[in-house]
């Protein structure tokens, strides 16, 4: 019979309450025995919904590793924390799935892989949870296959609806810009279907709408074009002024044929004929979109530590997309082509 696995979450924000609602009932074989935030409100919520008691809700990431016996965390906290969080639980031989980005400046990245060197029985996933989304393993499936034969461009949108555009902006300061943010996802995705490395990068933005962007450095719609090693182009933009909803859409050009997905980014069939025409409702934010692909990427993880096996988007992937990420937002700043 499989052990239960303790699992302590950091992190009960927007992205947070969806790891904590799947990894407490929706796995079998995980205990979520802790959480830590510094939201006293999120703390009650804690105890309300997820049964939690008071004394297993920390504000203290380290308190919470020395005292609640754990074996994995799922780190659901601000970007900026990522990488110390991760390299502090692996250090001490807990298990960690950590959500994009892994880091959101150049770090020490050797002394993650040291650590998993010397252990290899330690699981350390990062939350590219795309990789896991049903209609995104179909399309690598059909690459890998060679259905659509050598890949010319990859173009990857990732838009934000406009009406989340005040929660955005007050968090705009410590976002980390729209590369590691955003298009992180896009850029690892690139990555993960044309199985190469860019090795030039070069980005423009503007800001359309709002201003407060240019105060660092970001449009309020950003866009990069990359070349990579294998002569494949990728095209990513990110954006958080769509109005008509959340918006992932991609397309991958290749030499014998082309695949979409996304480009109507709509949850159903349903369509309404009324006085503006005939509509289809759409994505109103990432968890409608990827639910599933959310609780996929939390079957594995679990999976992977069971089973002791690696995962599918480790640290080596991750590291990738971040070094693109800030690459990219370098060229934003310089204004110039960077050659990786
Ligand atoms: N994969 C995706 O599509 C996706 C979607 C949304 C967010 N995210 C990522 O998830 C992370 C959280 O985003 P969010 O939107 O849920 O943020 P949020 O601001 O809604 O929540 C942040 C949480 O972290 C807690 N926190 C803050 N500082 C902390 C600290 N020092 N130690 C422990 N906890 C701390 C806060 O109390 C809060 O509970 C970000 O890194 C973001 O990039 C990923």
């Amino acid at each position: 019979m499989m052990t239960m696995l303790r699992i302590g979450l950091v992190g009960l924000g927007r992205l947070g309450k969806i790891h904590a609602e799947i990894l407490s009932g929706q796995i079998s074989n995980v205990d979520l025995v802790a959480v830590c935030t510094l939201d006293d409100k999120e703390k009650s919520w804690a105890v309300s919904k997820l049964g939690l008691s008071a004394t297993c809700c920390f504000s203290d990431f380290e308190k919470m590793l020395d005292e609640a016996k754990l074996d994995a965390v799922v780190l659901a906290s601000p970007s900026s924390y990522h990488f110390n969080q991760t390299y502090l639980a692996l250090s001490l031989g807990i298990h960690v799935f950590c959500e994009k980005p892994l880091a959101v400046k150049e770090e020490k990245i050797q002394n993650l892989f040291d650590i998993l060197n010397t252990n290899s029985g330690l699981v350390c996933q990062v939350g590219f949870m795309r990789r896991f989304d049903p209609v995104y393993m179909k399309a690598k499936e059909k690459i890998v296959n060679g259905d659509i034969g050598e890949i010319i461009l990859f173009r990857g949108y990732s838009l934000d609806p406009i009406s989340e555009i005040h929660n955005f902006l007050k968090f705009l300061p410590s976002s980390s810009g729209q590369f590691l943010d955003m298009a992180v996802h896009d850029i690892d995705m690139a990555n993960w279907l044309i199985d190469a490395f860019p090795k030039t990068i070069y980005s423009c933005c503007n800001s359309f709408s709002f201003r407060e962007f240019e105060e660092f450095g970001e449009g309020d719609n950003v866009t990069s074009l990359m070349q990579y090693e294998n002569g494949s182009m990728a095209f990513i933009m990110a954006g958080r002024t769509a109005q008509h909803g959340y918006h992932i859409e991609t397309e991958i050009i290749g030499t014998k044929g082309t695949i979409r997905i996304g480009s109507v980014p709509s949850p159903h069939q349903l369509e309404i004929l009324d006085g503006s025409g005939v509509r289809r409702e759409c994505y109103t934010d990432f968890a409608d979109r990827f639910y599933l692909a959310f609780q996929n990427e939390l079957v594995a993880f679990i999976k992977n530590i069971h089973e002791d096996e690696a995962p599918k988007c480790g640290i080596h992937e991750a590291y990738k997309a971040t070094l693109i990420a800030l690459k990219a937002t370098e060229s934003l700043k310089e204004k110039t082509l960077i050659k990786l």
